[in-house]
């Protein structure tokens, strides 16, 4: 396959020297090997075992094997030049039981994969949880239970041990917000529970774990730490009360539960006496000071009141009437082919609105995942996304907001969850129908390789 140059387009801005360039991953939309060498099962194997849960019926027990293509993508990321790897390390891969014995194999791929990494002269940003719960915490409660929360923290310190002399950044957690709310609440995603607002304490637990885990890596002096939390502005539908109040509570969901604990030590009004154990000695956990604050940006979302009249569909996701908003489609913009609505100026917004929030609360922001689901090789339109949101990107960082670093969802197509593997988010294609997984960089990998030599 031969992919077409990209259309010439002025040079982006220039960033600072020491920006922070990459691209983002996670393991079980990638690895594959799921029986492999004493992997035991997550959450995500069990719910896409369940009829109907994958769009596609598909399961990632092979995703983009890059359990045994590694060496393949280590040398895709050397080739495109980026500064950083953004990957996750699964829990069960390394304790088959999410607590107890070590998994020496598992541990090892990680070991391997970082080393390869730091060869080809990129850093390692692993996420030590990226939604692949174990299964055998999943059954005694999972995320509703405060225990997994220290499960997690004794399985960071394992990995921090094996990993920590060649890893200078650590994620603690990948969007909490969505784990709860298409984990917990709704029960599109793994694992399936519908809970709505009796979800809450998943939250909860999850920024718990997040605490926990900055307290064991700064007690082992381990570098740089953050988070990816996924943010994005919420638009009323219109200049109502109703609609006016229904864009508050839902940036609250998506935005305030998980920025304010961490920014400012306290939940939003009224949600932390809805939240089970000592709350307030766990907030202190909770907002440790963090060296810089990650966030996945990819849409805004356009609320209003309740309204059945509404498209009860948001990205393939049913908002139930329960629900005390309705999401409205953003008109007059393309979409993805994901319909994920393309604003790169929301992202500008994002930013500013996050600065002027927290102030000196926030620490420098590193974009740890923005990027577009579109098919083919020629990928113009993924292009123009990234340079879109780059461009706009550039803006907050003049308008005075403290960006270190950016990292493209995604660096190959892989499983996207509940979708299977409709949705491409790669900068690299895989080659799923004639079965090879091959991989083939797409035009877009070619503009970002230029972009980032126009850089140095
Ligand atoms: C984010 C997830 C990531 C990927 C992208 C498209 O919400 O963190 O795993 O699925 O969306």
């Amino acid at each position: 396959m031969t992919t077409l140059p990209p259309r010439s387009r002025s040079p982006l801005p220039r960033f600072p020297a020491n920006f922070l360039w990459g691209v983002s991953t996670s393991a079980h939309q990638i690895e594959g090997a799921a029986a492999e060498d004493g992997r035991g099962k997550s959450s995500w194997d069990l719910f896409s075992a369940l009829p109907g849960k994958i769009k596609d019926g598909s399961s990632a027990s092979v995703a983009v094997d890059h359990y045994h293509r590694y060496p393949e993508d280590v040398a895709l990321l050397k080739e495109l030049g980026v500064g950083g790897y953004r990957f996750s390390v699964s829990w069960s891969r390394v304790l088959p039981e999410g607590a107890g014995p070590i998994n020496k194999a598992g541990l090892d791929f990680y070991d391997r994969l970082v080393d390869s990494v730091c060869e080809a002269g990129v850093r390692p940003v692993p996420t030590l949880f990226h939604w692949d719960t174990p299964l055998a915490l999943e059954e005694k409660g999972g995320w509703l239970e405060r225990d997994t929360a220290h499960r997690f923290a004794e399985y960071v310190e394992v990995v921090a041990e094996r990993l920590g002399d060649r890893v200078g950044r650590w994620i603690t957690l990948n969007e909490p917000a969505e784990l709860t709310m298409l984990g917990h609440a709704l029960g599109e995603h793994a694992p399936g529970k519908q809970l709505l607002f009796d979800a809450l304490p998943v939250a909860h637990h999850q920024l718990l774990a997040h605490g926990l885990a900055v307290q064991v890596l700064r007690s082992r002096g381990s570098g740089s730490l953050g988070i990816a939390n996924s943010h994005g502005p919420t638009w009323p539908a219109s200049d109502s009360e109703e609609d006016r109040g229904a864009a508050d509570f839902y940036d609250v969901l998506l935005n305030r539960l998980f920025a304010d604990p961490i920014l400012l030590g306290e939940y939003p009004e009224g949600i932390a006496e809805m939240l089970p154990g000592p709350v307030a000695e766990d907030l202190e956990l909770i907002s440790q000071p963090l060296d810089w604050y990650g966030m996945n940006f990819y849409q805004p979302t356009r609320v209003g009141a309740p309204n059945p009249a509404v498209s009860a569909e948001f990205a393939g996701i049913t908002v139930p009437p329960e629900m005390p908003f309705s999401v409205h489609p953003v008109e007059g913009v393309p979409r993805t082919a994901f319909d994920w609505a393309v604003v790169p100026e929301a992202l500008t917004e994002l930013l500013v609105s996050f600065r002027d929030r927290y102030g000196d609360r926030l620490p420098p922001v590193v974009i740890t995942e923005n990027g577009c689901s579109y098919d083919g090789l020629d990928d113009q339109a993924r292009i123009d996304y990234l340079d879109g949101h780059l461009r706009a990107l550039h803006r907050a960082m003049d308008a005075g907001v403290d960006v270190r670093g950016y990292f493209v969802w995604s660096l190959m197509d892989n499983w996207e969850w509940a979708e299977g593997y409709r949705q491409r988010f790669g900068l690299v294609h895989i080659d799923y129908e004639g079965g090879t997984l091959d991989r083939t960089p797409k035009a877009s990998f070619r503009w970002l390789q230029e972009a980032l030599r126009a850089q140095r």
